[in-house]
Order: structure tokens, then sequence, then C-alpha cells
């Protein structure tokens, strides 16, 4: 049995900060912002959570499979900004969605979470463990950047996007790959609160993300191709084949040397980047949601899809809509 994509979703917080609204915090600008990254406006969580924005996503997808809440068996949310440790931001969702049979949990590979509970759910669906999955990939990264730190808060944005999966007879998922480099883990990371364990206290104050952005962008540059070059070649479909790459919404510059290495049209690279900032997990469903929204997915279609982020994490996958 092959997964295939039935109905997706996108929630964004109603709040948008523009680039202006950044430089009256740090020292930046719209230019430098622009020039460097293509990002214009993000969208902040004011009143929403990570567990909101995730619910509306889910819900709209969910509305848009033609399935029901009782139909799922399962329910993955990508995060790495879950808003309670415990439980899981997928055991809330769960109830709100009232997804009673669902086996509903997070999972963490940053800006590739997406991907990977793609990976997770295709598994149970071809193995016949499980026919109706949920993924979805939610963030508020805002909760996470140091508000002080030019470099990466001009980065980041909230939001989340979902997809339910299926068991079909044909299409969907036709291969992936799927990678992590934890020897490279300190390349993007973010501390958590400080340990009050009296046998081995910390003193320090809560972590935020800190990043080595040029050895992201370098890692991005040399990685996404050679992946999305192996994952088309174990299904022998060629690169003029694919009619949209959605990669990870991290910079523009990026996208466009993945486009040049890959030698394809810069057009076949839709990109939200500019209105939504980078949402970690949530932004390869948010742009796939949005894309099938426009009308410009056909059935048939072929996408390749591929991100990667902290852990190092990284991936794609080649989908026949
Ligand atoms: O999901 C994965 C997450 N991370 C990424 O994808 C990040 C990938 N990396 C990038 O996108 C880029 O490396 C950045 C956009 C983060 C930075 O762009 P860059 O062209 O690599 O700039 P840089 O870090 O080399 O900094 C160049 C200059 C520095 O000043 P000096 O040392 O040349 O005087 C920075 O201090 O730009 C300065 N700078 C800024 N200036 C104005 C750094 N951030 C800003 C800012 N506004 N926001």
């Amino acid at each position: 049995m092959n997964a295939r994509i039935m109905g997706t979703g996108w929630k964004l917080p109603v709040f948008q900060a523009d680039n202006e609204f950044l430089s009256k915090l740090v020292d930046t600008s719209d230019e430098w912002i622009t020039e460097r990254t293509g990002i214009r406006s993000r969208h902040l969580a004011r009143d929403e959570t990570t567990a909101s924005l995730a619910e509306g996503a889910a819900k709209e997808a969910l509305a848009r499979s033609g399935l029901k809440a009782s139909d799922l068996d399962l329910l993955i949310v990508a995060t790495i900004t879950s808003d309670t440790d415990t439980p899981s931001t997928a055991c809330r969702v769960q109830a709100g969605l009232g997804a009673s049979k669902a086996v509903a949990f997070d999972i963490n590979a940053a800006c590739s979470g997406f991907l990977y509970a793609v990976h997770i759910a295709e598994a149970f669906i071809r193995s016949g463990i499980y026919k109706n999955a949920l993924l979805v990939g939610a963030e508020t990264l805002s909760r996470l950047v140091d508000w002080k730190d030019r470099s990466t808060c001009i980065l980041f944005g909230d939001g989340a996007g979902a997809a339910v999966l299926t068991a079909s007879e044909e299409g969907g998922i036709l291969s992936q790959t799927i990678a992590s480099n934890g020897a490279k883990w300190s390349t993007l990371s973010c501390m958590g609160r400080p340990n009050q364990n009296p046998l081995n206290p910390e003193k320090t104050a809560p972590g935020y993300l800190t990043m080595d952005g040029r050895e992201i962008f370098s890692f991005a540059v040399k990685t996404v191709p050679v992946c999305v070059e192996e994952t088309l070649e174990k299904a022998g479909v060629s690169k003029e084949e694919v009619k949209y790459f959605l990669l990870h919404q991290a910079n523009q510059r990026i996208i466009q040397s993945v486009a040049r290495r890959l030698a394809q049209p810069e057009e076949k690279f839709p990109m939200n980047l500019d209105q939504c900032g980078n949402t970690s997990a949530a932004s390869l469903p948010i742009l796939l949601a949005q894309l099938d929204r426009q009308g410009s997915l056909q059935r048939g279609d072929k996408l390749i899809l591929s991100g990667f982020g902290a852990g190092l994490t990284w991936g794609a996958c080649l989908i026949e809509w």
C-alpha cells in the first residue's frame, strides 16, 4: 500500500511583523534582511500557541481529506516548540479533534521534522499497521529566539501546516531519503531551562537558540541537491519530470543555489518565505497546503519536498500527487 496525501491545511498567527518592526528591536534594516534572506515579513504568535496553531491546521487538513477524526489511526506533530514538555502537542491536538482512536506523539527533528513524520507514517501505512495518518508541523519559534540577537531573530516565524496521509493503491510517496549527523549538533541548538537538581545545580539562564549561520548555509547548499538526486534515483524519476521542488523556507539564497546546482529553473521552486520567514517544521506543510489551495497541484504531478536543520537532520521525499 502507498501513502497518499488526501488533504492539507495551514494556520498562521494573526500578527504580522515586517522588517521595519524588527529594525525597531535590533540593529538591522529591511534592506539587509531582504537582500541576505528574502524575508520581508513573518507571523508571530501573540494569543496563539503551538497547540492552537497545530489544531487549526489539522482541522483544515482533515476536513479537506474527507475523513472524520474518528478515522485517524496515527497523529504525529513535528515540533521543537511544544507549549508543554509533557503532554505532547499531538495529544492536545488529538483532544481538540476528538481523534480518540489515534496513536498520538511528537517528534523533534527541527526543520526536517515534517519529513521525518512522513517517513514514520509511510512505514506504518505501507506495512498495513495503520491506514490513516494526520501529520502536523507546528512551531512558535518566537518563544525560542533571543530578541536581542539580530543574527537569528530576523529569520524565524510562527505557524503550522498539516497533511492527511491515507493508504492508496497508487501514487503517493514514491521514495524518500532521511539522514542525521549528530556530530554537528552544536551548529544549531537551544539549551533548556537551568537544572534545579540539588545534586548538580546549574546557575545559567534559560537558553535561547544559537546558530552558526554560515555553516548551516554551506551544509544546506551542499547536502540538499545530493539528497534530492538520491531520492529521484531511487524512484527512477528525472529532475525534468518534477513539477515543483518544495524546499525548506530558510533563505532565498539557499533555494536559488540549490536550483542552480540541480540545473532546474527557479520557477520550479515555490517560495513563501517573504511572508512567513523560517517556520522550522511547519515550513514544508504550509507551503504544500498553500500550493494545493491555489490549485497549482493536479493528480499525477510529481513533487519533491526537501528540508534540513538542527541535529543536523535532512531529508527529501518524492510525491506523486
Ligand atoms: O532552518 C535552518 C536554520 N538556519 C538557516 O537556514 C541559516 C542559514 N544561514 C543563513 O541564512 C545566513 O548565514 C544568515 C542570513 C543567517 C546570515 O547571512 P550571511 O550572509 O551569512 O551573514 P554573516 O553571518 O556572514 O554576517 C555578515 C555581516 C556581519 O557583520 P560584519 O562582521 O561583516 O561586520 C554580521 O554582524 O552582517 C551582520 N549581520 C547583520 N546586519 C544587519 C548579521 N545579522 C544582521 C542583521 N542585520 N540582522
